[in-house]
């Protein structure tokens, strides 16, 4: 659907992107995640034909967006990072204008501002103008404008970054829904991990123009943090030279403790009930074993910290 080789793009003496590689299949919603300046948008920008690289190739459904920039235009949406609507149309008055434009013919034009006002929960303030309107509203105007002409391919530039927990929900929701019912390819570039780890099918990190590590979350997950993570409860006080006591314990690398909680890195699954009976014959009194999914925020911050980025 998206293919980027070895793309490289300066402005001035800024490279913004530096050999980017990547590729988005059908359906699924890919994540693009990285630090303010990591070139995100660069990417959108390109990707949507608004300059060309200055080496590398890419392509959007198998067509080059320079030459065949309409094209692809008809069959993708975005949203871009700071989205201009009129404040002073209402959101339908905003949909059918930014329709007309795209060209779409005025009597199935009012049938899908009918329906994406639906969608997103719009139909009551449609006549409202934009004005009055919180940030959160305005945006899903916004995605709801990027869906217009029924795209396969939806490219998401931050889109829930100046939006309250509850919008940014509610924006994610949609996203989702969007994917599912349309069977469409959506392109989210985020720095918010939480979003990421939410929606995303498979992510690449980004930084400073490279591609730092690309998979789904749990191959990131598995590659940078063999073993599993296992979380234990236990009454207090825990026994004495507890970890003394573990040091036999196979498969055990590691233990921290946040609170009262005992994180314990351990080779494989099948260390933990080793470990389990260790503790209960060291004395400990268990209320909890679980293991714990590595999070998307410990994989970025674990291929920062490898690639000498800040942490
Ligand atoms: N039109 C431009 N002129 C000059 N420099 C630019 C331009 N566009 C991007 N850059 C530079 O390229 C780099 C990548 O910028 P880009 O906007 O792609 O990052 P981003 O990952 O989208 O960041 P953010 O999370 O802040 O949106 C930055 O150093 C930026 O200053
Ligand atoms: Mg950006």
């Amino acid at each position: 659907m998206i293919q980027l080789d070895c793309v490289t793009k300066s402005f001035g003496t800024t490279r913004a992107l530096d050999g980017l590689s990547l590729a988005v299949r059908p359906g699924e919603i890919f994540g693009l995640l990285g630090p303010n300046g990591a070139g995100k948008t660069t990417t959108i920008r390109l990707l949507n034909g608004l300059f060309p690289p200055d080496s590398g190739s890419l392509s959007v459904f198998g067509m080059d967006p320079q030459k065949q920039g309409s094209e692809i235009r008809a069959r993708a949406g975005i949203l871009t990072e700071t989205p201009a609507l009129y404040e002073r149309l209402s959101a339908e008055e905003n949909l059918l204008f930014f329709g007309n434009i795209c060209g779409i013919s005025q009597q199935k034009l009012v049938q899908c501002v009918f329906e994406v006002l639906d969608l997103f929960g719009l139909e009551a303030r449609a006549k409202e103008r934009l004005a009055g309107f919180s940030k959160g509203m305005k945006q899903r105007v916004a995605l709801a404008r990027a869906l217009l002409h029924d795209p396969e391919l939806l490219f998401l530039d931050e889109p829930t970054s100046s939006l309250d927990p509850e919008s940014a929900l509610q924006v994610n929701d949609l996203i989702r829904t969007i994917s599912r019912d349309g069977g469409r390819t959506i392109f989210l570039c985020t720095h918010n991990l939480l979003e990421a780890q939410r929606l995303c099918d498979r992510v690449a990190v980004l930084d400073a123009g490279k591609i730092l590590a690309s998979g789904t979350p749990a191959e990131l997950a598995a590659a940078l943090f063999p073993g599993v993570r296992v979380e234990i409860d236990m009454e207090a006080p825990a026994p004495v030279n507890l970890a003394e006591k573990l040091a036999v314990c196979q498969g055990l690398r590691s233990i921290q403790w946040e609170g009262g909680t005992a994180l314990m890195d351990l080779a494989d699954h099948a260390d933990i009930p080793g470990m389990v009976a260790t503790l209960v014959s060291a004395g400990a009194r268990i209320t909890r074993v679980e293991p714990r999914p590595v999070s998307l925020e410990e994989i970025y911050f674990q291929l920062r910290k490898n690639h000498g980025g800040h942490t």
